[in-house]
């Protein structure tokens, strides 16, 4: 992702794209590190399983009506998808093209990164225009940042001929990157702007610092369907900025924003005067280490879950020709493994989630706890 100000073309922010890949990809050790998924165990209940052969994986996912298209859902095979990560210089363009070929095998969604780098210079456009190619028929979402102008919306869309376009708000980011924004007052109608001008579904979504209850309240009242709340927990993007500089940066910051699960959690509690009763439609990401979390995220509210680090530290560092065959095994692992707990769980279908009974404790919970979350 870049700080989304509009041109003057600068030769660095291509640079910056590969920069924040191999910091972020250095933050993927083995996946296990310690995150809020952890906060959240189920109720084992040993008769109400299921039989796995049954169990329907496949997600749909409501949207309502923009000003240039109409209300609809999408129904994805799997329930998770790759997020929106990157594109644009000749290294994360054979990253796309192996998780675009990942997608097309195993009927994953798939985000890019922010192509307004390629909005700004059009020699970088394939970099992002790879992944439709090498998946014509599957589901892509393009990726503006928040104060890109309204007609960027219809642009990006038409460069991966696109079927949602995710804008994201990361005001975290911005505020720890050397080169970030300090205005963050307009983004609100920035968002309603592009949300307007798109001929798709706009998706809004956080880097990693979570969406509260008031931020989807707004969402909703601009118009706007669909949210991913990606939350605290993986991919950190203070962490990425701070390495970036050379002076005191913002570690002091650490832990700041919430995780995804705290983020589903808040939003779904009951409306009051301080929570607003309509929220989007939820997508979840943010530190998807594995199919467990994947099912928690569905089991707090998200229709969808969304996982950038966890899968592009399989594909690897420079995009070689056997990053799609890992990914797929991988994928392919996870349906399986998802399946599984969805049967040991009691669920055939996504929605079974909804009424599992679920224990809280740690962080987590005295979130829940501080936010009158039941
Ligand atoms: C990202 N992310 C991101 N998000 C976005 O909306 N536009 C972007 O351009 C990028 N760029 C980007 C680059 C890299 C290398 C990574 C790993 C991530 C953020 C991503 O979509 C997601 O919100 C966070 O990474 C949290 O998810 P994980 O990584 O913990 O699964």
């Amino acid at each position: 992702m870049t700080s989304d100000a509009p041109p003057p073309t600068d030769p660095t922010r291509a640079a910056r794209k590969d920069e924040h890949l191999s910091l972020a990809l250095d933050q993927h050790g083995d996946g296990r590190a310690h995150n809020e998924f952890d906060d959240l165990d189920f109720v084992h209940h040993a008769l109400d399983g299921v039989d796995a052969d049954l169990v329907d994986l496949s997600v749909s996912v409501p949207y309502r009506a923009g000003a240039r298209h109409p209300a609809g859902r999408w129904r994805w095979r799997t329930p998770f998808y790759v997020n929106g990560m990157t594109g644009g210089t000749e290294r994360t363009t054979r990253i796309n093209r192996q998780l675009a070929i990942s997608a097309r095998e195993t009927g994953m969604p798939m985000a890019c990164g922010s192509v307004s780098v390629a909005l700004d210079d059009p020699s970088t456009a394939h970099g992002f225009a790879v992944i439709r190619e090498e998946n014509p028929s599957g589901f892509v979402m393009a990726n503006l940042g928040v104060g890109r102008p309204a007609d960027d919306a219809p642009r990006a869309v038409e460069l991966l001929s696109a079927d949602a376009l995710q804008v994201h708000v990361n005001a975290v980011q911005e505020t720890a990157m050397p080169e970030g924004s300090r205005d963050l007052s307009s983004w609100l109608a920035s968002v309603e702007g592009l949300a307007a001008a798109s001929p798709v579904p706009v998706i809004v979504k956080e880097v990693g610092f979570g969406l509260s209850r008031r931020t989807l309240g707004r969402l909703a009242d601009i118009g706007v369907g669909v949210a991913d709340v990606s939350g605290r927990g993986g991919t950190d993007f203070l962490r990425i900025e701070d390495a970036r500089r050379t002076d005191g940066g913002f570690g002091m910051l650490t832990g700041f924003g919430q995780s995804a699960l705290a983020s589903l959690l808040d939003a779904s509690a009951p409306a009051s005067s301080s929570r607003p009763s309509s929220t989007p439609t939820l997508l979840a990401s943010g530190g998807v280490r594995s199919p467990y979390d994947v099912v928690k995220a569905l089991a707090a509210g998200a229709h969808a879950v969304g996982v950038a680090g966890a899968f592009v530290s399989v594909v690897g560092p420079d995009g070689d020709e056997g990053g799609a065959h890992r990914l797929i095994s991988l994928v392919e692992d996870w349906t399986e493994r998802t399946r599984a707990v969805f049967a040991l769980l009691g669920a055939a279908h996504r929605d079974d989630l909804r009424s599992t009974d679920v224990i809280l404790r740690g962080r987590l919970r005295e979130f829940c706890e501080s936010r009158g979350v039941d």
